[in-house]
């Protein structure tokens, strides 16, 4: 692994190999356990977007690592706008180690990496948020311990966070179900299974997911036609007896779910995000070994 830009092109080995140190990390941080192996590295965020978890368990995570961590704001670079993209990459692989970027062009992190002589990590993009389904895959590992016989169903918009679920669910031959009012389907480069009626799509599924119906970049759109999509009590009834509820975060109760599902016990939204931090050490670990 050379760069972490997306689920599609990283090895299935890999991807494996990301989950088993995610969780082999998570045991250790739970036990106490200190490590220091990224002792004088530094890390870089460089953010175009806003974010609260993406940001934190960055921070945190590279932390417990041994190393230390710079933190860029939109207002900061301006990437691609006050400087190119190319010369911001050339410029900060002389500073840090590594790098994660939060950005809407998905082509301006490639552009990054093609550039930078360091590792480039995907912190979300208008593409694809491959962190976010690692992490969830590690939620979804620690719920039924096993993925055998998993069926995930994703309703509401087909975006980033949809792609990278539905990537990695492949990778690992995982099945999922994407349920999208027409018009917002995912527009992914190969099949994958939809079923436009969302009480089919959810009818014994053992993981339901979903997110936001306006992604950040979309405000201002029109979210009449999801109504169908969201996620409530009535709908996780046709789930399967033993069904989590999933969501990225941030979200909005009364759109794409409502209160009473946040706050069901099948929600794992909390886990989900602290997963994110075990994840992304992994990644970290991975791309600087
Ligand atoms: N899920 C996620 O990426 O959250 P933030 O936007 O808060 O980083
Ligand atoms: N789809 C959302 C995910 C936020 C973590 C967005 O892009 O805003």
């Amino acid at each position: 692994m050379k760069h972490f830009l997306d689920i599609k092109n990283t090895s299935k080995e890999d991807l494996i190999k990301l989950l088993n140190l995610a969780q082999t990390l998570k045991e250790e941080v739970k036990s106490g356990q200190q490590r220091d192996d990224l002792q004088g590295k530094t890390l870089g965020l460089l953010f175009q977007k806003p974010s609260t978890r993406t940001r934190v368990s960055f921070e945190i995570g590279m932390g417990q690592l041994g190393g230390r961590v710079i933190t860029l704001q939109k207002d900061e670079v301006g990437l691609g706008k006050r400087e190119p993209v190319k010369d911001v990459a050339r410029v900060l692989s002389r500073y840090v180690d590594i790098i994660m970027i939060r950005t809407f062009d998905h082509t301006d992190i490639e552009e990054f990496s093609d550039f930078a002589s360091i590792p480039v990590i995907n912190g979300l993009t208008d593409f694809s948020h491959p962190c976010q389904a690692i992490a969830d895959f590690l939620t979804i590992l620690e719920n039924f311990k096993s993925l055998d016989g998993i069926k995930i169903a994703y309703l509401g918009d087909g975006n980033n966070v949809c792609r990278s679920l539905v990537e990695l669910a492949q990778k690992l031959g995982v099945e999922i179900v994407v349920s999208t009012p027409d018009g917002f389907e995912l527009d992914y480069d190969g099949t994958y299974k939809q079923v436009k009626d969302p009480r089919e799509a959810i009818k014994g599924a053992d993981v339901v997911y979903t997110d936001t119906w306006i992604s950040m970049g979309e405000e201002g759109k029109s979210i009449e036609i999801f109504t169908p999509y969201q996620v409530n009590s009535e709908l996780m009834k046709l789930a399967s007896t033993r069904a989590i509820f999933m969501h990225c975060l941030p979200a909005h109760r009364g759109e794409e779910v409502t209160d009473e599902v946040m706050e069901s016990e099948a929600s794992k939204i909390f886990d989900q995000a602290e997963n994110r931090m075990h994840a992304q050490k992994a990644i970290i670990k991975t791309l600087l070994s």
